[in-house]
């Protein structure tokens, strides 16, 4: 079979001074909601996570709505009920369709040269491009194969698959007045799903920059002091 093709979408999040745009983690759940939902689940995430700094940061009461708008089944008492803060996402409610909590993760969209890794340094592993580079990818041929219907698709490996295009323009309506594009709609729902997948990016990235500039700073200072302390002998 073929190679996959993954674009090189540049995401917000990206490099080493790389966040995460907060209104593009908005309309990527809401295109996750309306759309996705449909057929794949979420369930290591907890609704909880949506109000947090960093995220989609939606204001306590917003993410206590949306939590309600899903229904769970109570663990103790067995009763369907609102969900709460502190449920799950549901699961993939088509079996065969993955969920989506840790797919930006689970999928490297670039590769070799030859084994190497050479892409991935400069571009990046692709877990997101992999997921915007599918829904944006597909080829309008169909095929039957042992009763599934199979979909091309440039992106996923082997050429074709059993989802069928999930998106066409203007199919969600941003509050935002992002005009809805499939393109669009492709890289916001695969940012949301960088953030699901790794939802401390930018706690991390920082943490890592103040450890490289710590270093640094430490390197200049132990140069001198080395100089320092060999000076009596040179
Ligand atoms: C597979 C994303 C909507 C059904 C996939 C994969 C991605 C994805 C990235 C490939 C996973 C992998 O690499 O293994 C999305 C997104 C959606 C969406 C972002 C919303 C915009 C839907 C809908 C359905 C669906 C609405 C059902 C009608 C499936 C199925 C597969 C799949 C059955 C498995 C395909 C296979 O393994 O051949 N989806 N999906 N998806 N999706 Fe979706």
């Amino acid at each position: 079979a073929e190679e996959p093709e993954i674009t090189d979408f540049s995401f917000s999040f990206e490099g080493p001074f790389g966040r995460f745009d907060q209104s593009q983690l908005q309309r990527g759940l809401q295109v996750y909601t309306e759309v996705c939902s449909a057929c794949h689940g979420l369930k290591f995430v907890t609704f909880r996570t949506l109000a947090d700094p960093g995220g989609p940061a939606l204001s306590e009461e917003a993410m206590r709505a949306f939590a309600a708008e899903h229904t769970v089944t109570d663990a103790t008492t067995g009763e369907d009920r609102p969900a709460t803060p502190t449920d799950h996402f549901p699961m993939s409610s088509l079996p065969n369709a993955p969920d989506l909590s840790l797919m930006a993760k689970a999928r490297a969209g670039f590769h070799g040269p030859i084994g190497l890794g050479i892409n991935q340094i400069l571009f990046g592993m692709g877990g997101p491009e992999h997921i915007a580079s599918i829904v944006n990818d597909f080829t309008g041929e169909e095929k039957e194969e042992a009763g599934v219907t199979l979909y091309g698709n440039h992106a996923f490996p082997g050429g074709w698959m059993a989802m069928a295009p999930p998106l066409s323009d203007d199919q969600v309506e941003y509050a935002d007045g992002t005009p809805a594009t499939v393109e669009q709609m492709g890289e916001d729902v695969a940012a949301f799903l960088m953030w699901t997948a790794e939802p401390h990016l930018m706690a991390r990235k920082q943490a890592g920059l103040v450890a490289v500039l710590f270093l640094a700073l430490l390197c200049v200072l132990l140069y001198f002091t080395n100089k320092k302390i060999w000076s009596p002998f040179k």
